[in-house]
C-alpha cells in the first residue's frame, strides 16, 4: 500500500504495481466468486474477472432477459451461471451486486448461504450503513468489504477492454478470517480498478449519495435548467442558449478540465472568460453551499436512503420514473439538446449535410466558440 499526497493530505492508495494481477489471481486462486446479479456492475465485473482468469460464476434469476444477456455474454447454466441461490451455495465470495432495493428483498436468502469464512463483497456501502432500513447485517464470522468502482459498469468493462482501469474505494466493514485485506484487494484488482483508495462503508455511501444528487447528476441539471431559463427569457433562441449552457461545456471544456485541471482551462481561453469565470465562480460556491449543507445532512440523517427504498421497491416504481424522465426528454431544454447533437459533424446524416445554410452557420459559430475557448 503505497500514501499518496492529495492536495496536501495523505492517503492509503492500492496501485497494480504493488499489487498485480498476478498476486490477486494467487489470492483467489481457490475461491469461487459468485457474482449475484447482473445488471449494470454485474456484467462489468463478472467478464473482467473472467478474462482475468478467477473462477467467476454468475447467479442470476432465471425468467428474465439478463439471465439471456449472461448466456449471450459467455456465461453457461450449469456450469458459470445458475440461479441465485444455487450460486449463493457455490460461492466463497459472494458480490451482492443485485440492485440496492433487491438486495433488501434477497437478504434473508443471502444470509442463510453466508456459512463462516466466506465473504460479502458489496459496491456500495448503502445496505451496511443504513441498516436498520435494509436489514442487511451480516453473521459476525465472515468478511465483509466493499469494492466501489466511481463510474458505470458499462466503463468498467470499456476502460478494462482499453486496457485502462477505472479507480475504485475500497472499505473493510468486517475481518472475520484475517484475509479481508488481500481478499478485498485482489477482488478490486480483478474487477479492473486501475488503483484502490480507502474509504469506509459510511463516508463511500455519504459521499455517494451527495455527489450523485449533488454536482454529478442532480445540481448540475439544476444550474443547466437555471442559466438555460435566463437566457430564454431574456430573449436568446433555444440554440444559443443551449450551445451557452450545455453543449460547449461538455464538448469543449469538461474534456480539457479532465485532462489538466480548471486552473488549466482558465489559463486558456479567452481572456473576457478568464476575467468573467474568476469574478464569478465564488458568487456560485456561496449560493450554492448552504444546499449542499442540506443535502448531505438529509443524506447523514438516512432520509436520503429511506426515500430511495421507498419509491424504489414501488411496483409501480419504472411507470412513475418514465414520467419524470419524459418530462425531462420533452423539456425544451433536452429537446433543443437533442437537435445541437444531431448537428454535430459526426452525427449528420446525408440529408441534414444537404441542408446546407442554417447549418453551416451554426458550425461557423461553434467553431469560432471552440477557438476564442482555446
Ligand atoms: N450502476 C452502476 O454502475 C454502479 C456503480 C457503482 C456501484 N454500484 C452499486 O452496485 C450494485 C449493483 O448496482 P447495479 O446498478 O448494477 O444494479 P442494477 O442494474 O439495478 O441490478 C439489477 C440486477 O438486480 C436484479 N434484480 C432486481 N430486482 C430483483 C429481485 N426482486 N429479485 C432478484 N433479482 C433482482 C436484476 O435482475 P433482473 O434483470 O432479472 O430484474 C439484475 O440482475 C449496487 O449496490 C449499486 O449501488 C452501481
Amino acid at each position: 500500500m503505497a500514501k499518496l499526497n492529495f492536495g496536501g493530505v495523505e492517503e492509503n492508495v492500492v496501485t497494480r504495481e504493488e499489487f498485480p494481477l498476478s498476486k490477486a489471481q494467487q489470492v483467489l486462486k481457490n475461491e469461487t466468486v459468485a457474482v449475484i446479479g447482473y445488471g449494470v456492475q454485474g456484467p462489468g465485473q463478472a467478464l473482467n474477472q473472467k478474462d482475468n482468469g478467477i473462477n467467476v460464476i454468475v447467479g442470476q434469476r432465471k425468467d428474465s432477459k439478463t439471465w439471456d444477456k449472461a448466456i449471450r455474454d459467455g456465461f453457461v447454466p450449469g456450469e458459470t451461471l445458475f440461479e441465485i441461490e444455487e450460486a449463493l451455495q457455490k460461492g466463497t465470495i459472494i458480490c451482492y451486486l443485485l440492485s440496492d432495493a433487491a438486495q433488501i428483498a434477497l437478504w434473508p436468502t443471502v444470509k442463510k448461504h453466508l456459512t463462516a469464512g466466506k465473504a460479502l463483497y458489496f459496491s456500495h456501502g448503502f445496505g451496511i450503513t443504513f441498516n436498520e432500513q435494509t436489514g442487511i447485517i451480516p453473521p459476525k464470522d465472515v468478511d465483509v468489504f466493499l469494492v466501489a468502482p466511481k463510474g458505470s459498469g458499462t466503463s468498467l468493462r470499456r476502460m478494462f477492454l482499453q486496457g485502462r482501469g477505472l479507480n475504485s474505494s475500497y472499505a473493510i466493514y468486517q475481518d472475520a478470517t484475517g484475509k479481508a485485506f488481500d481478499r478485498v484487494i485482489a477482488l478490486g484488482i480483478a474487477v479492473g480498478s486501475g488503483y484502490l483508495f480507502e474509504t469506509d462503508f459510511k463516508r463511500e455511501v455519504y459521499s455517494d449519495l451527495t455527489g450523485e444528487r449533488g454536482t454529478l447528476m442532480g445540481a448540475i441539471q439544476g444550474i443547466f435548467a437555471a442559466q438555460y431559463e435566463v437566457l430564454r427569457a431574456k430573449g436568446h433562441t433555444p440554440s444559443e442558449a443551449f450551445n451557452e449552457t450545455v453543449e460547449e461545456l461538455t464538448q469543449s471544456l469538461m474534456p480539457l478540465v479532465a485532462e489538466n485541471g480548471m486552473d488549466w482551462m482558465y489559463a486558456n481561453c479567452s481572456t473576457t472568460a478568464q476575467r468573467g469565470a474568476l469574478d464569478w465562480w465564488k458568487k456560485f460556491r456561496d449560493v450554492t453551499k448552504p444546499v449542499f449543507n442540506e443535502l448531505y445532512e438529509s443524506v447523514a440523517a438516512g432520509k436520503e436512503s429511506q426515500r430511495s427504498i421507498d419509491s424504489n421497491s414501488r411496483p409501480d416504481y419504472r411507470e412513475k420514473l418514465e414520467v419524470e424522465l419524459k418530462e425531462l426528454r420533452e423539456s425544451e431544454l433536452w429537446q433543443a439538446g437533442k437537435t445541437v447533437r444531431s448537428l454535430r459533424p459526426e452525427n449528420q446524416n446525408a440529408s441534414a449535410k444537404e441542408n446546407t445554410s442554417s447549418t453551416k452557420e451554426v458550425f461557423r459559430k461553434q467553431a469560432l466558440k471552440t477557438e476564442s475557448i482555446g
